[in-house]
């Protein structure tokens, strides 16, 4: 017989709280972001949303009721003036610092867009370069959080083309995500000994604008789900989960460490490259 929880038993609290911590998401307009500050909103922290579309981020901040400002975080200006805003909003101090804000850019290698190189670039400057330059301005503010028992956090959102690069021809994203888990690592490493954690989630397909272009293609999403050995895309509670665990006393001793969220799928095509042998 299963038993229905009327109250969170106190180690749940003790483990997995993230309640009145200062959390700023970038890219929380929409999708994963918003997924992922809805929760946290839910969960009791103090969530700061941003996006460059100002509508955008004001209509998500309201639908769940966090704070929100409108950013550029593609270029290193966008990322200091961010920083300073944050500091004002959260008195100089952040607990945990959600690198989201992601794009993705297809083109077949042998068809070069009008514009050189601008994929490339439009997916660098904000994927990896934006990455690196909002956590580097956010340090002070990490660093007047962080203790030895609990640490401040950075999460990065990298992928699993970061690990196995897919089929499709986004030579510039997985190749992004590649760098945004070597980042992730490296910057652990930095960053221990001022008790600040550097982790990446990695996730499979999740439904959002970005993967609307999957279709395009011939990718329905029900062909998408075949792919996965759990049989399903992945979702806010996928995504939310593995962010407070990275956020709260549970994931306090785990640094670089890159977390594959994808339903099996990374596991599944090392097996299946094994099986070749
Ligand atoms: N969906 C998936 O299957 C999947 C899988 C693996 C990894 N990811 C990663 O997950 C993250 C979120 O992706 P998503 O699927 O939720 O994409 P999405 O729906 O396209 O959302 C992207 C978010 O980033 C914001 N953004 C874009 N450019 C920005 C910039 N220059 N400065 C600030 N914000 C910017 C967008 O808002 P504005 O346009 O208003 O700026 C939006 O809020 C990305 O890093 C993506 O690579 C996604």
């Amino acid at each position: 017989m299963t038993a229905t929880l009327t109250k969170v038993p106190p180690i749940l609290n003790h483990l997995f709280s993230v309640s009145g911590k200062n959390v700023l998401i970038t890219g929380g307009s929409r999708g994963i972001g918003l997924m992922i500050a809805k929760n946290f909103v839910q969960a009791g922290a103090n969530v700061l949303l941003t996006s460059r579309s100002e509508e955008a981020c004001k209509e998500a901040a309201q639908s769940i009721q966090s704070q929100y400002v409108a950013s550029n975080v593609a270029n290193r200006e966008g990322c200091e003036a961010l920083a300073r805003h944050v500091a004002q909003v959260f008195d100089n101090r952040l607990d945990v610092l959600i690198n989201n804000a992601g794009t993705s850019w297809g083109e077949p290698l042998d068809r070069k867009s009008g514009k050189a190189n601008w994929g490339f670039d439009k997916v660098f400057d904000l994927n990896v370069k934006g990455m690196f330059y909002l956590t580097q301005a956010c340090i002070p503010l990490l660093q007047n959080a962080a203790t030895p028992d609990n640490p401040a956090r950075v999460i990065n959102v990298g992928s699993i083309v970061g690990l196995i690069p897919q089929s499709a021809p986004t030579h510039a994203y997985d190749a992004s995500k590649a760098a945004v888990h070597s980042l992730t690592k490296k910057l652990a490493a930095d960053l221990a000994r001022q008790h600040i954690t550097v982790n990446a989630l990695a996730p499979g397909f999740v439904q959002t604008r970005m993967t609307q272009g999957l279709e395009s293609w011939g990718a329905t999403p029900e062909k998408v789900a075949q792919t996965i050995p759990l049989q399903r895309w992945g979702n806010e509670d996928d995504m939310t989960g593995a962010c407070i665990y990275f956020s709260s006393r549970a994931g306090a001793w785990c640094t670089g460490v890159i977390l594959n969220v994808d339903g099996g799928a990374v596991g599944a095509i090392q097996v299946q490259l094994d099986s070749k042998l």
